[in-house]
């Protein structure tokens, strides 16, 4: 695959992430969702790949555009036949609210390589590159803090566990407060805070809890780019979701591990921010119809990790404004 291509991805996901960031605080997590899509979806129309939805807003009966299964790109000759999984806007809510950490995200890698993961729920466990293969979703937490810890030359009272603030976590942060750590809850957009455990500059070591198996498979394309751990498993919440599971082959009891979720050694993450979070700045209106966005853009075969402040001027780009 072109290695360019990961430029034409981020102008995707700059698309969607002005058209998007105009809604923020406005309250509806719909509309903001809707203009994310809408401006993700044409930029995919320019860029030369022979794509193919493997995670995206839905079933093709439950979405009008970036449906699971739906073809992207030009498609032309010699195209490279690719497997997308996007998310638009991560962290409706968070847009909506005008809180922290929504990100427009795309990853990329050649056809079968991503996991088509069924729209359920997924526990998670993400560390960054000096951690990995330190953790396992199958110890207790107290050993994945201690094991994090040390990894990072720092005691467990200096470790900061970043975890989805929902009460079905309730357990675990008393498990980790327990275990002596510091944690960091936050609202909205797991897959941020996932990577944020590979960047020093956070502050945040590790994530642990559980999230949307979509999402999932976006951070795990994301941290293998940085050399970081990512495991999943499915978590069903009825006998539907097990049939479901069974159908598309992805199994629940097991652990997915970085290869089950994002294959090979092509794989591309790119991501520009919506609102402010650890990982990245939201967008800024500077004045005069000009819009700034920040992004990052990584591929797994060199792991080089550019992040990209690009200028907008909107009036020459009529198709952003919403
Ligand atoms: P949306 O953008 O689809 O609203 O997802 C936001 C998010 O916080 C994800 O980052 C996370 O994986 C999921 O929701 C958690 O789901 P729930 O809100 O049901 O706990």
């Amino acid at each position: 695959m072109d290695r360019n291509l990961a430029l034409d991805l981020v102008r995707v996901t700059e698309a969607a992430a002005l058209s998007a960031a105009t809604h923020m605080g406005r309250g509806d997590k719909i509309l903001a969702d809707q203009a994310g899509v809408d401006g993700m979806r044409r930029m995919f129309d320019n860029i030369d790949i022979d794509g193919v939805v493997v995670i995206g807003e839905g079933e093709m009966d439950e979405a009008p555009m970036l449906y699971i299964g739906e073809q992207l790109g030009r498609r032309g000759p010699g195209a490279p036949q690719v497997d997308i999984a996007v998310d638009p806007v991560e962290g409706t809510t968070s847009v909506a609210k005008g809180l922290p950490n929504a990100i427009a995200v795309v990853a990329m890698a050649p056809r079968g390589c991503l996991l088509n993961a069924p729209d359920m729920y997924m526990d998670k466990i993400a560390v960054g590159p000096k951690a990995a293969g330190k953790v396992s979703l199958d110890a207790p937490v107290h050993e994945n803090l201690k094991a994090t810890a040390e990894a990072l030359n720092k005691s467990i009272t200096d470790l900061t566990v970043t975890i989805l603030d929902r009460p079905r976590h309730e357990k675990l942060i008393q498990e980790c407060r327990d275990a002596g750590a510091r944690i960091k809850l936050f609202s909205d957009g797991d897959v941020a805070a996932a990577l944020a455990t590979c960047f020093d500059y956070t502050g945040v070591d590790i994530l642990l809890g559980i999230g949307g198996a979509p999402e999932g498979v976006i951070a795990a394309a994301g941290i293998k780019c940085l050399g970081g751990q990512f495991e999943g498993r499915l978590v069903p919440a009825n006998d539907e979701e097990r049939a479901r599971c069974q159908k598309m082959g992805v199994s629940y009891e097991k652990i997915l591990k970085m290869e089950d979720l994002a294959k090979g050694e092509e794989v591309y993450f790119v991501a520009t921010g919506i609102s402010d979070g650890e990982l990245l700045r939201g967008v800024r209106y500077i004045g005069n119809n000009v819009a700034k966005t920040h992004s990052v853009m990584m591929r797994s075969k060199t792991g080089t990790i550019r992040f990209i402040e690009a200028i907008h001027r909107l009036n020459k780009k009529p198709s952003y404004a919403y």
